[in-house]
């Protein structure tokens, strides 16, 4: 694994002004975190006037459109710009959510955007997911079945067992929830944090996964799970409107329930 070297985000500069088109008449401006491992120099950032009239409605229209048209050096990620594929999560007007969904019009004032808080730096939007990755192969998120499917046929599931999953296999791993969470700013190499967590009881929930006990077992540790506070900043900031801090709470519930 590459070693990377970080920011020093308690000196953050004021960088580059790139002044609106000339004849612009709706000018808003985004101010944009920016930082490159490539030089010894502190994250500054950099102010992009553009003319809301000629860009998309969502803030992700504006980040591709200084891409395109203004700076070709601002480093980004997305790639389905309809709230899928979770790659274009960031920090934008101070809450973490998905630059393809947030409408530029809902921000008053300026557009402040910074990478996702609390996790190194690739380059300028772009954080380092390695850990959270690594933490989301440590829950097994895949079925486990020791039994065999029927001949011929699926695993089979009620109804009810299959409404036991909404609200979990519509999470997009975006992690703008973990790096909403206090706990996980502190503990974000022993706690997994409420996207792993999430994604834990989506198994823990399935009615064909045969490896229940086994994955509360793991889950059964004072940092994995406990370390959160239900502070519920997760919850608060889901851009898919999903409820983390309800699963982990319903992992607590049957840590307590299979003790009695
Ligand atoms: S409820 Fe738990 S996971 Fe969610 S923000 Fe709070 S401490 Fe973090
Ligand atoms: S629960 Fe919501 S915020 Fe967290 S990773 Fe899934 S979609 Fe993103
Ligand atoms: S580009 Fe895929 S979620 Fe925003």
């Amino acid at each position: 694994m590459v070693e990377l070297r970080l920011p020093r985000n308690s000196e953050i500069g004021v960088g580059k002004t790139y002044p609106a088109p000339a004849g612009a008449k709706n000018v808003k401006t985004f101010r944009i975190y920016r930082w490159t491992p490539d030089d010894d120099k502190n994250p500054v950032v950099d102010s992009y006037e553009l003319d809301l009239d000629t860009i998309g409605p969502m803030v992700l229209d504006a980040i591709i459109h200084i891409k395109n048209e203004v700076d070709p050096t601002l480093t980004f990620r997305r790639s389905c710009r309809e709230g899928i594929c979770g790659s274009c999560a960031m920090n934008i007007d101070g809450e973490n959510t998905l630059a393809c969904l947030k409408p530029i019009k809902d921000i008053k004032g300026d557009v402040r955007i910074y990478p996702l808080p609390h996790m190194p730096v690739v380059k300028d939007l772009v954080p380092n997911l390695e850990g959270a990755y690594a933490q989301l192969r440590s829950i097994s998120p895949w079925m486990q079945a020791d039994t065999a499917p029927p001949p011929d046929a699926e695993r089979r599931q009620s109804i009810e067992e299959r409404a036991k999953l909404d609200g979990m296999w519509e999470c997009i791993l975006c992690f703008c929830c973990t790096t909403s969470c206090p706990s996980y700013w502190w503990n974000g190499d022993r706690y997994l944090g409420p996207a792993v967590l999430l994604a834990a009881y989506r198994w823990i929930a399935d009615s064909r996964d045969e490896h229940t006990g086994d994955r509360l077992d793991e889950l059964e540790d004072t940092f994995k799970l406990y370390a959160c506070r239900t502070i519920m900043n997760c919850t608060q900031t889901c851009p898919k409107g999903l409820n983390p801090a309800k699963a982990i709470g319903r992992i607590k519930e049957l840590q307590i329930e299979r003790k009695a």
